[in-house]
């Protein structure tokens, strides 16, 4: 069994590092692969350059788990939505079209990311057994945002749009979230020993809002990952004290804190999961001296529980690579 699947299982086993975007931009290995390969979507449909990218990071600094390189947005894709990253700008779809996203079946949508099932497949084949491989979706709330084109900027979302579509909205969460556990189903089968939840966006539902868009949704999917035995890692990024009820409703395994949580009052308010991550990716592009004294927070206020090292949300595509390298090292030799 792989050490992170270990650490959630059993809860006095050894720590982990990954980090959330390590296989990116930041690495030269991944940028070189990039530039040959300027359609996204397609890259992420290449099982063999996909599986290589994954395991880039593992390569580079020997981490404890790798995440499969793909996006949270091929779950669109795969609904028939045309998916294309622009570089430094948000992501766009074309327009959704309910119609055509009722029309949706399993057996097409896993015919469609079929490629991402064998990338999995062989990723797992090379990597070390004791290492996990983490695979992950978005949740529904997060992709409605993408799929729908909710966000007005990075703090609001266009709440008229949402008040304007609430029965359909609530349909295509319902569809969306059987996707999902699809999805999550087929990435368990084709090896993947962990399933991370990306609720990136989750900061922007109104408070009223927070069962059905966060609770709920993500209550379903963990479950689901229950009935296989595999554990599930939830990232409810931006809720604040509302991490707390997340937890207590949700019940993962594993909980990933955003930059803004303080560890000290996780420590105190979440119980009964692992904790993973928290430190501001931010940090890396401070001094060595700078990015210590806040990494030891981190790794101090976790040092009786498990704790898996990450950060509080994706490695930047600034970041110095031997920066990361470093920041390994210093939590391994703590
Ligand atoms: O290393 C890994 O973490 C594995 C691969 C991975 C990517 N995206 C590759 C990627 C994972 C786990 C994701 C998750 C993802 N994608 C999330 C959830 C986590 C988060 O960051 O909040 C979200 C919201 C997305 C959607 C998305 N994909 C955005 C907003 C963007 C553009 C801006 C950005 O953040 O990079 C992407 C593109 C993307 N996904 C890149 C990579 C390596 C960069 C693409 C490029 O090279 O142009």
């Amino acid at each position: 069994m792989s050490n992170l699947n270990k650490i959630l299982k059993n809860k006095n086993l050894c720590k982990s590092v990954w980090f959330m975007r390590q296989a990116g931009r930041y690495l030269p290995e991944f940028r070189k692969i990039r530039n040959e390969n300027k359609n996204f979507v397609e890259l992420c449909l290449n099982s063999e350059i996909s599986s290589e990218i994954s395991l880039q990071p593992i390569k580079r600094f020997d981490l404890d788990s790798a995440i499969i390189f793909s996006d949270i947005l091929m779950v669109p894709y795969a609904l028939g939505q045309e998916v294309t990253f622009i570089k430094n700008k948000s992501p766009k779809l074309s327009e959704f079209n309910f119609k055509k996203f009722r029309n949706n079946n399993e057996k097409e949508f896993s015919k469609k990311l079929d490629p991402v099932y064998k990338a999995i497949n062989i990723t797992r084949k090379r990597l070390d057994i004791k290492k996990s491989l983490i695979s992950f979706v978005g949740a529904p709330w997060t992709l409605l945002i993408y799929m729908l084109d909710l966000k007005k900027d990075n703090n609001k979302i266009n709440t008229s749009k949402l008040n304007k579509n609430k029965l359909l909205i609530d349909q295509i969460l319902n569809d969306l979230t059987q996707y999902l556990r699809l999805h999550i189903k087929n990435q368990i089968n084709a090896g993947a020993d962990v399933v991370q939840i990306f609720d990136s966006w989750s900061g922007l539902i109104p408070n009223e809002n927070l069962t059905k868009f966060s609770y709920s949704p993500n209550s379903e999917l963990v479950k689901f990952c229950k009935t296989y035995n595999v554990p599930s890692i939830c990232f409810p990024k931006g809720l604040k004290e509302n991490y707390e009820t997340f937890n207590n409703l949700v019940k993962p395994d594993g909980i990933n804190l955003d930059y803004e949580i303080d560890p000290l009052w996780a420590k105190k308010k979440l119980k009964d999961v692992v904790i993973q991550g928290g430190m501001d990716p931010k940090v890396l592009y401070k001094s060595s001296i700078k990015i210590h004294r806040e990494a030891t927070k981190y790794i101090q206020a976790f040092k009786d529980t498990p704790y898996i090292f990450n950060l509080g949300h994706g490695l930047l595509p600034e970041t110095d690579p031997d920066k990361v390298d470093k920041l390994i090292k210093f939590y391994r030799n703590f």
